[in-house]
């Protein structure tokens, strides 16, 4: 898939798949029994509602004319006592369907987030984070009303609809049959608009996607909006996309405007009709109709067109939340790339030794980015990468955890090809320091502590010392219990990073990955860490990329990596008397800091 940007529309889904439905359909499954309950009081309290016209017509055709008092009372007291029930059953129902649909939203959610975590860095690289936010938030809450209200209702009220049939045939069939005739029209209506709905529903949506996107950009690049001061083009282009959504859901909701007054148009015809030909019917000599007749059948005819006009509703709702299944389903349907094989076995205790066999890889079809890598680290010995921007160090470790699948060859752990192994297994072993690593929100204790949750106190402790974070760690308002906020903006560069390289050390890892692990931190500390970490690196496989070379010198293998290949190797002496790439960038180093 081609990357996505805030100002980019989704592929939008041609014709839909009523599979989506049915897959609904398995969520709401398990509370069939409860809605079955619903659904059996909803029509007894309907059935008694329509009884009530019946109790008006005895009023006016019999007991009126006999005088009849307590045959009138007796009617007045039946309609208080079926509006009671119904208010009773109304409220059962409110209340029951609000805990079914959020119960059910909430399993939906649960399962993107489930699958989102799932989801390797790809999924990730090639669309706005804001979009697949939007996801788990709006599309899923969008579903609530059909979810709480919609299905009962319309199941209700088809049912419903058959019984107000069956009363109007009842009282007349032929002013039933001038009352049917508006279905075909209405028929009518819904498919010359469906197609031109479904899709403006669906435009609605990606424009929502492409705020949403925009939205999350703008927070999390606020710092340099403000510091160029972009805050102006920035708001105009909020304003444009703003603007596309509202004009995406006017024309989406003119759509859903158009069902309702069909009906009541329809209705209206219908009932012109009925009272022309009704009261013909009445005066003529032979009079086939009576007074009584028609006043019931006329407050059937406003029970009749009611339920059609939720279930118009119901169907507007339908398209509106199809619109958001499909992105829902997409999200949940989306292939976990990486992940373990069918055959897959625990990754074995890791001793250490690191083999890159013919490794190739690229991010995007096409475009490779590392080019046929070939290396054997031997066990608890530390490999360096150097070498330009973008030559690709960065990448050769990710591959190394597993984030990405390799295009071609192997990547071997004392000899074990890590795609035969469970992901799990494997990351629980390695330590790994990514170079932009992220804080969390919490103390700094949790966030040292987020890859071993079993760690004690004293454990995390002795992870910052050995990284020189307890310093300043200790300095902090509250110790390790300081809270931080998500991206630790509160702490400087180089305490972000010292926070991680202890949240990688706490997992004691057979192998440790570090990726520009000391790049902010001042010369005075690094030497000082460096002295812990020789210690430290004892009897573990390390990858470590830095740019500056102090860091690597001691090294047992320094690879230069360039253009995603292994230009030298060697140790710092032996590519330094090689006179090569390494030299030429040691001696740029050098000359810099002469
Ligand atoms: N997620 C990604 N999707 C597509 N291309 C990527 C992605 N990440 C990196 N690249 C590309 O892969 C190449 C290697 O990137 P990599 O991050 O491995 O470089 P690096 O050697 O670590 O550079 P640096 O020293 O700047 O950290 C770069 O050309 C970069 O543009
Ligand atoms: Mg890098």
């Amino acid at each position: 898939m081609a990357r996505n940007r805030y100002d980019m529309d989704e592929i939008l889904e041609d014709s839909f798949d009523l599979g989506q439905l049915k897959r609904l359909g398995g969520y709401i499954s398990p509370y069939r029994n409860k809605m079955t309950v619903v659904i059996i009081l909803m029509l007894t309290s309907s059935a008694l509602t329509m009884a009530v016209p019946i109790f008006f017509q005895r009023i006016m055709d019999v007991y009126i004319p006999a005088r009849d008092m307590r045959g009138i009372a007796l009617m007045s007291l039946l309609t208080f006592a079926v509006a009671v029930c119904s208010a009773v059953a109304m409220r059962f129902k409110i209340k029951t369907m609000n805990i079914i649909g959020q119960s059910i939203i909430h399993q939906l959610r649960t399962d993107i987030f489930y699958h989102l975590q799932e989801l390797p860095f790809s999924y990730y690289d090639d669309r706005p984070h804001g979009k697949i936010q939007v996801r788990v938030v709006n599309y899923v809450n969008s579903l609530s009303d059909l979810l709480s209200n919609g299905i009962v209702n319309t199941v209700t009220d088809l049912c419903n609809l058959f019984f107000i049939i069956i009363f109007m045939l009842l009282c007349d069939v032929r002013l039933t049959l001038i009352c049917l005739c508006g279905l075909p029209l209405l028929a009518a209506v819904i498919v010359f608009i469906k197609r031109k709905q479904r899709r403006a529903w669906q435009i609605q949506s990606n424009k929502q996607s492409n705020l949403n996107a925009y939205i999350a950009e703008s927070i999390n690049g606020i710092r340099v909006t403000q510091s160029f001061v972009r805050e102006n083009e920035n708001s105009n282009i909020f304003n444009g996309l703003s603007g596309s959504y509202r004009k995406a859901w006017m024309r989406a909701v003119k759509f859903n405007f158009t069902m309702g007054p069909s009906v009541d148009m329809i209705s209206a015809i219908t009932t012109s009709f009925i009272y022309v030909l009704g009261i013909r019917w009445i005066l003529a000599p032979d009079a086939t109709l009576t007074v009584g007749v028609l006043i019931a059948f006329t407050a059937y005819i406003g029970r009749f067109w009611a339920p059609i006009n939720t279930l118009a509703g119901f169907y507007n709702s339908l398209l509106t939340a199809i619109s958001y299944l499909e992105r829902i389903f997409e999200t949940i349907d989306e292939p976990v790339l990486v992940k373990d094989a069918p055959d897959a076995v625990p990754m074995p205790p890791i001793v250490g030794e690191v083999e890159f066999r013919n490794v190739c890889f690229s991010y995007e079809e096409g475009h490779r980015i590392l080019d046929n890598i070939n290396f054997i680290a031997p066990q608890g010995s530390t490999y360096a990468f150097v070498g330009p921007t973008g030559a690709g160090k960065s990448t050769i470790v990710n591959l190394l955890s597993r984030f990405y699948n390799v295009d071609s060859g192997q990547i071997l752990i004392d000899g074990t090809d890590i795609s035969t192994v469970t992901i799990r297994s494997l990351r629980t072993q390695m330590g790994v320091m990514m170079q932009d690593s992220f804080i969390f929100s919490g103390t700094i204790m949790d966030n040292i502590r987020y890859g071993n949750r079993d760690a004690t106190d004293q454990q995390v402790i002795e992870a910052a010392r050995t990284v020189c974070a307890h310093e300043f760690i200790s300095q902090m308002e509250n110790g390790y219990y300081t809270e931080v906020n998500e991206r630790g903006s509160r702490l400087s560069a180089g305490q972000r990073q010292l926070i991680s390289f202890a949240r990688a050390l706490l997992a004691d890892p057979k192998i440790l990955i570090l990726d520009e692990a000391t790049s902010s931190i001042d010369t005075e500390t690094e030497i000082l860490l460096q002295k812990g970490l020789t210690e430290l690196l004892k009897g573990r496989t390390s990858f470590i990329i830095a740019h500056r070379l102090s860091t690597i010198k001691n090294a047992d293998c320094i690879l230069y990596i360039d253009k995603g290949g292994i230009l030298e190797r060697g140790t710092h002496e032996q590519l330094l008397a090689q006179r090569g790439a390494y030299y030429e960038l040691y001696i740029s180093q050098y000359d810099f800091l002469a």
